[in-house]
Parts: structure tokens; C-alpha cells; sequence
């Protein structure tokens, strides 16, 4: 596994950016999966800028989501699909017919993950996937004690999770269950990119690259993969050895 440290958030999000472009440049009909949430929002505009400056076309991508709050409906600003659609499905104009979605409001949910996983085998596999990390190391809704062997599947939320996804909402919202994308979507993913930014991810970032490989902390199931890459900024990678 790779790590670099940026100087910045902003730094941190054009390296991102970069990768998303550049795929798309050498591979216009690459399979994506970015999360949503605080830190990929910069990533994602620069995606949309540089896309536009450089007339990168992104309508033969396909693109999956990684996880969503069940019971939440896709027009509720909180939604990680509400985010995808703001943030990139309607700048990059991608295709929807290329796009899978988990829906939170499916009345069978298990179908909804045997579907998702259908898609993802069906185009041969996820070319990247960024994906962030949250205060208790998961990634996507996989949380601390997920198997690795994973694919999709649904969530009782951690608590952690459940107190600070509040913070995507305009007003307290339930948030209990969770659907996501299995750690096994990422080990098998061609490029995985995990970000982090601030000095409020620094402690699980010191635990995920410096601890053991454990269940416990999901992040560190980015050591296993062949073609991973941790990015940070400054702050986030403050506690690391060596980092004064
Ligand atoms: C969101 C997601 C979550 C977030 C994580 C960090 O789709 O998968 O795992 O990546 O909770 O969220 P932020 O970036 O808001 O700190």
C-alpha cells in the first residue's frame, strides 16, 4: 500500500481528482465508486473542472454508489445519492443508464445487494474507488467487526456513525441500518484511494496504517490491497510516526 501526505485538503483533492481524470481519459468506459460525505466534496468539483477544461467525456463510465442511510429517500439533501447526483452524476453528465444505485427504500433490501453485486460482476469489476473513512475506521457502512470477505450488505449503524451522520441533515434524522458495499468490492477493485483530511481523522488514520490488519479497523483492510493507496493531508497524518 502507497501513502501520501499532502500538504492540504486542497492538495489532497486534485491528487484525487487526477486519478478519476485520468482514468477516464485512458479508460472512457471505467466502472467508479467515490463516496459521498465532506472530504471527497472538493475531489468531486475538481473532477467536474477539470473535466470541463480538458473535455474529458465521462458519459461511458458507469458509476455504483457505495453505501446509503436506509429508509432515507434520494431527494433528502442528507443521502449519499442526493450528494452523487449534486456533486457528480449531473455536472459530469453521466449516463444514467450506466448508473446503479443502492435504493434505500426497497422494500427487499437483500435484493437490492444480490442486484448490485450482479451489476458489478456483469461490467467486470470496479477500475477505482475512493473512499473516505469515518471516525471509527469504517469505510463505506462497513463497520468495526465487518468480515473482509464481504460483498454487499446490510447494517445495524454504529452508534458513532449514527450520532455523527447527523451532520449531513437539515434536522435529527433515525438513521439505524445501513446499506454498503462489502470490503471484498474494495480488495477486488482495480485501484482503491482511501482520504482522509483534518486532524479529526488523525487518530483512526495512526491506528489504520500503523496497527495490525484487523476486523476492529475496517481502514486497515487498505494494507491488503494490492493497488491501494492512502492520501492525506497534514493534519490527518499528524500522529503518524515520524510526522512532527
Ligand atoms: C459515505 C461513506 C462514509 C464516509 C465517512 C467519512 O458515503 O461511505 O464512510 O466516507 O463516514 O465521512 P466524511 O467525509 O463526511 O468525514
Amino acid at each position: 500500500m502507497k501513502l501520501t501526505i499532502e500538504k492540504d485538503y486542497d492538495a489532497m483533492s486534485l491528487r484525487t481528482a487526477r486519478y478519476v481524470t485520468d482514468l477516464i481519459k485512458s479508460k472512457p468506459d471505467a466502472m467508479i465508486c467515490i463516496a459521498a460525505g465532506d472530504t471527497p466534496k472538493l475531489t468531486c468539483d475538481l473532477i467536474a473542472q477539470i473535466a470541463r477544461k480538458e473535455a474529458i467525456d465521462f458519459s461511458r463510465c458507469f458509476f455504483v454508489s457505495l453505501d446509503e442511510w436506509v429508509g432515507i429517500p434520494p431527494e433528502n439533501e442528507g443521502s449519499c445519492q442526493y450528494f452523487l447526483r449534486n456533486y457528480l452524476f449531473t455536472p459530469l453528465l453521466i449516463n444514467e443508464k450506466n448508473i446503479h444505485l443502492f435504493n434505500a427504500l426497497a422494500a427487499d433490501m437483500k435484493k437490492e445487494c444480490t442486484d448490485m453485486d450482479a451489476f458489478i460482476k456483469q461490467h467486470d469489476g470496479i477500475d477505482l474507488m475512493i473512499v473516505g473513512v469515518g471516525r471509527n475506521g469504517h469505510i463505506g457502512f462497513n463497520e468495526p467487526g465487518v468480515k473482509f470477505e464481504e460483498y454487499s450488505h446490510i447494517v445495524d449503524l454504529d452508534e458513532t456513525t449514527q450520532t455523527v451522520g447527523q451532520k449531513y441533515f437539515r434536522e435529527e434524522t433515525k438513521l439505524t441500518k445501513g446499506i454498503t458495499l462489502g470490503l471484498q468490492h474494495l480488495i477486488e477493485s482495480r485501484k482503491a484511494v482511501l482520504i482522509a483530511s483534518g486532524s479529526k481523522k488523525a487518530n483512526v488514520m495512526k491506528q489504520a496504517i500503523e496497527g495490525e490488519i484487523s476486523t476492529s479497523m475496517p481502514a486497515s483492510v487498505m494494507k491488503k490491497h494490492t493497488n491501494g493507496e492512502i492520501i492525506l493531508d497534514k493534519e490527518a497524518a499528524s500522529l503518524l510516526s515520524g510526522q512532527a
